[in-house]
């Protein structure tokens, strides 16, 4: 249902609605003044707004040419209706925006300048230097900090990257072409990096504003989308393929270790604490190897640095016993649980420590390419 007129835009503008009544007039005036010069269109999209948002979409829509009014029946996320506009979407390029105004449009030719110059995707970050967000609690600097952490662990290409969970972004129609985008949540841009092809990421610092009129949609079932949506890439990108692989090198390190600490006792006729310390460190190599040459494959990328591997691998493994061992004694000795069942406990977190440091330090990912 495109008119003709609107053929020929560069640059499509997608901003999902709910309850922004009181925002969009602004925010199209806004856009509208800041994309001067640039052939644009807007595509508004609104989930059934309660407040009458979309009735207000629609007469933009008759009296603009360049904007076009999109309805969904009921709420179905924010992520999901960025996906829906992408399908109207007529311009080589696309930049995402809310519409509350927390995302300041006069930033969008910024965005644009960096998709002309080569960028693949173009993102306004709040954490990039002279980025910011203004009068925010504790409490949500905490979770966002929280939120952006958990994505670096699970999602290693965004470990470059200084906000990939922002909303604000402009990219290549191209980027997702052929990607099944199926998000769940608020998170476009993280389904985007993760399913789209790119090479060049740009960032453009921003100031997050203040809400000026109605309430932010955040609210605590999207702490639980957002986790639902992580597993959900970490599957889709081979993440908890390796997170098992690293389980299983794990577990054969303890056959490793338990095997050589009885055949040195036995048959070589070692101290048993002597053969324990010989078969630690054993048990620590072998899984140094298997995890280079299997698990951490793709990141493993010079001999040379495999020097340095070992030794952080080594160090990490040290810190998951001490790890292991506080979390044995601190349970059965402060709160009486049964040392088996404390030692489960140790033993899983210092898994998990392990992994973390593993993904995020001695075999960081190191770029696309
Ligand atoms: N169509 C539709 N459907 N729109 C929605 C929905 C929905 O279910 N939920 C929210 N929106 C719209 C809002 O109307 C607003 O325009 C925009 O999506 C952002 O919603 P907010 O509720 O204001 O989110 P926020 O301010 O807490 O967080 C935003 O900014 C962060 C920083 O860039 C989001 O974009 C976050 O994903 C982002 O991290
Ligand atoms: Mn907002």
């Amino acid at each position: 249902m495109t008119s003709p007129k609107r053929q020929g835009t560069e640059l499509s503008i997608i901003v999902p609605t709910y309850n922004e009544r009181e925002n969009l007039p602004l925010v199209i005036q806004r856009v509208k003044s800041s994309l001067q010069g640039i052939r644009h269109e807007i595509i508004i999209v609104d989930d059934n707004s309660p407040d009458g948002t979309g009735k207000l979409a629609d007469e933009f829509a008759k009296k603009f040419d360049n904007i076009q009014a999109l309805h969904r029946a009921k709420k179905k996320g924010l992520a999901s209706a960025v996906v829906h506009g992408l399908k109207y979407a007529k311009s080589p390029a696309i930049c995402v925006i809310d519409a509350d105004l927390q995302h300041p449009p006069e930033k969008i030719p910024e965005l644009y300048a960096e998709i002309k110059k080569g960028a693949d995707i173009a993102i306004a970050s709040r954490y990039s230097r002279k980025g910011g967000v203004k009068r925010w609690g504790r409490k949500r600097k905490i979770i966002s900090q929280g939120a952006e952490f958990l994505s670096r662990l699970s999602v290693p290409k965004t470990q470059e990257l200084t906000d990939p969970l922002s909303g604000f972004f402009a990219f290549r129609q191209e980027v997702v072409a052929g990607a099944n985008l199926d998000p769940v949540g608020f998170k476009i841009l993280l389904e985007i990096l993760v399913k789209g092809t790119w090479e060049k990421i740009a960032e453009v610092p921003y100031i997050f504003g203040k809400r000026i009129h109605g309430k932010s949609h955040l609210g605590f079932g999207e702490h639980f989308n957002y986790l639902r949506h992580l597993f959900r890439l970490m599957r889709a990108s081979g993440e908890v393929s390796r997170l098992m692989k690293f389980c299983l090198v794990g577990a054969s390190g303890v056959v490793v270790n338990l095997g050589l600490l009885w055949i040195l006792t036995e048959f070589v006729g070692l101290f048993y604490l002597v053969s324990a310390a010989v078969s630690v460190e054993v048990s620590i190599l072998s899984n140094f190897a298997l995890n280079e040459l299997w698990t951490f494959r793709d990141r493993a990328r010079s001999a040379k640095g495999a020097l340095k591997r070992v030794a952080k691998f080594n160090l990490i493994c040290v810190g998951g016993l001490m790890i292991n061992l506080v979390i044995l004694g601190a349970m059965t000795e402060l709160f009486g649980v049964y040392y088996m069942i404390s030692a489960l406990f140790g033993i899983a977190a210092a898994v998990l420590w392990n992994y973390v440091m593993s993904t995020m330090w001695a075999w960081k990912y190191a770029g696309a390419g």
